[in-house]
């Protein structure tokens, strides 16, 4: 049997009859993550990805309130992050170029907006085309924008949940990758629901992430 290393030598050509054919290597995914506030879903990424789970590194964090909990989270994963305040710039598009600037300057493949607060402009999307996931606290289409999670326990709905979906210009519409559904139960508030929603962003997320990576 061939080694990986002669295989790739003679991968020009046909594999002779017998040769055992080799997955290729990839290295990590090399991901940038946005995030507002708590951070929660970006910790879920760093602990799957130190723990091999997922195929990916998260090369840096970016958050854009200076209180965010999301900080604490990188320090603890020992995770580059950049403070990039939304109040220090002008126009979205200004803080989208400080972005696309710092994500590059750490190599980013594939970039997540986890719990990202902030509305990403085209500048943003065209640097990074069909490589922007969006994790979302509801069954999309339902109840896009902000405060989800109200928008469902008024609408009265049984059901909600969450979405992950690839980011384009218009407001949490983009092509879905995966889903979870949450049943809303009697009693709930916006912060009961939330917590369940976000187990399941959780899982998600580290679902949407292995798809693009794989
Ligand atoms: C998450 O529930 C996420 O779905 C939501 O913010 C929360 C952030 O939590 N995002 C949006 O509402 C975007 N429209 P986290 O900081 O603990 O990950």
């Amino acid at each position: 049997m061939l080694t990986q290393l002669e295989y790739a030598a003679t991968s020009l050509v046909s594999p002779p009859l017998g040769t055992k054919v080799l997955e290729p290597v990839r290295s990590p995914l090399k991901l940038g993550v946005l995030a507002s506030g708590s951070g929660s879903n970006f910790a879920a990424i760093a602990a799957a990805c130190a723990k091999d789970e997922l195929p990916a590194q998260v090369q840096v964090m970016i958050y854009n309130n200076p209180n965010a909990k999301a900080a604490e989270r990188a320090a603890q994963w020992q995770i580059p992050s950049r403070l990039l305040n939304h109040r220090s710039y002008a126009q979205r598009e200004d803080l989208d170029h400080a972005i696309i600037n710092t994500l590059q300057e750490f190599g980013v493949e594939w970039v997540v907006m986890a719990g990202w607060m902030r509305v990403v402009t085209p500048v943003l999307i065209d640097a990074f085309p069909e490589r922007i996931l969006n994790i979302h606290p509801s069954l999309l289409p339902s109840f896009r924008g902000v405060r989800a999670v109200e928008q469902a326990l008024a609408a009265g709905v049984k059901i909600t949940g969450c979405t992950v979906h690839l980011v384009v210009p218009e407001l949490d519409s983009g092509p879905i990758l995966t889903q979870a559904a949450v049943p809303i139960l009697p009693g709930d508030t916006p912060e009961t629901l939330h917590a369940r929603i976000q187990v399941q962003e959780h899982l998600i997320l580290k679902q949407a992430i292995a798809l693009v990576a794989g």
